[in-house]
């Protein structure tokens, strides 16, 4: 009966959704005769959680969300796979979290795998972490400790190793158009005259030779990655049947990996295409049938204008993905926090589209990946700046080149050809933590001493200001695994040969448990500082309605440069949240928060702390270095 009316409901949306094959009607057909017998398999725990979510379709955009993302065997206790990640639960509630993001673990193909996003297997875990049945124990683990499992699918291409790929290889003509296959480098070529490189270092070009294939195939990433060819339905039924599996073994969120890349048009650069969210909109209808409690979040790093579309514009709305990556907001902090300056920020923040209310954005600061500058043209020169200019700036500065600079990340793929540079690097090596850690344990006079103390404590309130935005958006803010601790760079990363080339895995060490131990120990050393300092911001956020993902994040021009403001009005009231983005201290006048914040510096407090905020004697509030301040009116 529920599957009869959910059907009913969906129909529309999927049909619709399939518009871009030959015969949707008949593609749907093939779809729900596929979502009827997953529907069957689920276990009624889950058809619980279907009815449950149901129930409380905000779920995963209340206040109380904080999300984790970690690769599984770097997380848990050495050698203990999948199991022991259910020993980490209790230090994960601890930071508040109700989400946790495991990096790929189905199976991969052997070394390098890109570190597990060329799948071989989408129904296999990878060997050394467990079986299926673990990766279903855990699920259920984690979900009665409020926390919802999230996983990645990677549904734009699978390694040269999966099946499909070596039935294609071997010859078969019906596996072959899974793939983009050419005879000769025409077709190729032509796409390339627009196509961006991915990986122009050590994978340059869309497209490789494979001898078996006889043929050019399309590979966006690495060459082991073979794109599929989504213009086929039946790639479309069987990647819809492994979301309807992966759903089966009681994962909440997919993580919808690189999907911008889905749909490939010539003369374009194949990203972004409106097929992209057609086809999306038909995945999420069969999920809604069978899985309800299913959600999708969209990895879509492109810029702000598409990227709204992952979250549902126009005949999409409420149709598509839940969450989306706030990769603008990211990069926006990182630029605020080398020039000290808060113009840009505003004003391209400012600009962002609205977001359906239903949906939320994955707020973050580092990530597994590089940070790439995605900093407008156009918006830049409304303040003032000239884009390639400021984004060769921030590589430099993170690099610790630009005079002044004590961050450490090493440039990830210089593309000489357009000057491009993304950095890697983690957060706390970023902030300049390691720096500032190593010039304090040689200094030998007192002055050098307050020096180097003064440069650690910088780097940390860097680190918590950085966080305090990304938890002060609304949405689901996630952590990467280690910033907890303030972890640096990992000084070993290039020894595993399979990772050398690629330096992204600085910035991806294993999470140092005695580090956990000690900041918990010491909550006055920088690691202390860090940890207590994200445990709070967590409990604060989930103490403020104000922070439902629902209610919007309002960017405000502030009146200093080296304050950026954010406003969420909200029928409690309103929350202004200020941030010095500098080490100067800086004053917001009372007139600018009664005018524009919508709050009495003399009513009000500050939550972050349960105290009134400093107050200057005219009134204006004083910020000192680095500090963040959320203002609500206090009301008792
Ligand atoms: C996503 C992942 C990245 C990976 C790429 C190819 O962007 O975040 O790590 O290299 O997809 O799967």
């Amino acid at each position: 009966m529920t599957f009869a009316l959910r059907v009913e409901r969906w129909w529309g949306d999927l049909v619709t959704g399939l518009a871009p094959y030959n015969d949707p009607v008949e593609t749907a057909g093939r779809a729900l005769e596929l979502a009827a017998a997953a529907y069957l398999q689920r276990q009624d725990d889950l058809h619980l959680l279907d009815e449950k979510r149901s129930l409380e379709p905000d779920w995963f955009q209340r206040p109380e969300m904080v999300g984790y993302a970690a690769y599984a065997e770097r997380l848990a206790p050495e050698g203990t796979g999948l199991a022991g990640v259910a020993e980490r639960v209790g230090h994960l509630k601890d930071l508040g979290v109700g989400y946790l993001h495991l990096m790929p673990l189905l199976q991969p193909r052997p070394e390098p795998n890109d570190g597990g996003y060329a799948v071989a297997d989408y129904r296999q875990v990878r060997a050394d972490l467990g079986t299926m049945d673990d990766l279903k124990t855990l699920a259920s683990t984690l979900r009665a400790d409020g926390i919802s499992l999230c996983l990645d699918l990677v549904l734009n291409h699978v390694a040269r190793e999966h099946a499909w790929a070596s039935a294609a290889r071997a010859g078969d003509q019906r596996y072959r158009r899974y793939f983009h296959v050419y005879p000769d480098r025409t077709l190729p070529d032509e796409y390339e005259r627009t196509l961006p490189e991915v990986f122009p270092d050590f994978a340059p070009g869309s497209f490789t030779w494979d001898e078996e294939l006889a043929g050019w195939v399309w590979t966006t990433f690495n060459s082991y990655q073979w794109d599929l060819a989504w213009d086929n339905p039946d790639v479309f039924c069987e990647l819809a049947d492994v979301v309807l599996f992966l759903a089966n073994q009681g994962v909440e969120v997919l993580r919808l990996d690189a999907i911008a890349f889905l749909w490939k048009r010539r003369g374009t650069a194949s990203q972004n295409e409106p097929e992209v969210h057609q086809l999306t909109q038909a995945l999420r209808a069969l999920a809604r049938i069978t899985a309800p409690a299913l959600i999708f979040k969209a990895e879509a790093i492109v810029g702000p204008t598409e990227l709204v579309h992952y979250l549902g514009q126009g005949r999409h709305y409420g149709r598509v993905s839940d969450l989306a990556y706030h990769n603008s907001l990211m990069v926006q902090i990182w630029s605020m926090l080398a020039s000290r300056d808060s113009r840009l920020a505003t004003h391209a923040l400012g600009r962002f589209p609205a977001n359906p209310s239903t949906t939320a954005w994955i707020t973050y600061l580092r990530c597994h990946d590089d940070i790439g500058w995605a900093i407008d043209d156009a918006d830049a020169s409304a303040v003032m700046l000239e884009g390639w200019r400021h984004r060769s700036f921030l590589s430099e500065f993170y690099m610790g080149a630009f005079a002044g600079s004590t961050s450490e990340g090493l440039a990830f793929q210089h593309n000489p050809a357009t000057g491009d540079q993304r950095i890697s690097g983690s957060a706390a090596s970023l902030a300049g933590l390691g720096s500032a850690l190593a010039v304090a344990q040689e200094v030998t006079t007192i002055e050098g001493f307050e020096e180097a103390t003064s440069a650690v404590d910088d780097a940390v309130a860097r680190i918590l200001l950085g966080y305090a935005i990304v938890y002060g958006w609304g949405g689901i803010p996630v952590l990467w695994s280690g910033d907890e601790v303030a972890t640096l760079n990992d000084a070993a990363w290039a020894k595993d040969p399979a990772h050398a080339q690629d330096n992204r895995w600085v910035h991806r060490p294993r999470l140092d448990w005695a580090c956990v131990l000690e900041a918990r120990e010491d909550p006055a050393s920088a690691i202390g500082r860090v940890y207590t300092g994200l445990r709070q911001l967590a409990r604060v956020r989930a103490s403020l309605p104000h922070l439902h993902a629902s209610v919007p994040a309002q960017v405000v021009a502030s009146p200093e440069p080296g304050i950026f403001a954010v406003l969420r009005r909200h029928p409690v009231g309103p929350l202004l949240e200020l941030y010095n983005i500098t080490e100067t201290p800086q004053q917001v006048p009372a007139w600018w928060v009664r005018e524009v914040g919508r709050i009495n510096v003399d009513q009000c407090v500050d939550a972050l702390n349960g105290y009134p905020p400093n107050l200057e004697r005219d009134g204006s509030i004083h910020l000192s270095t680095y500090q963040p301040v959320w203002l609500v009116s206090d009301r008792s």
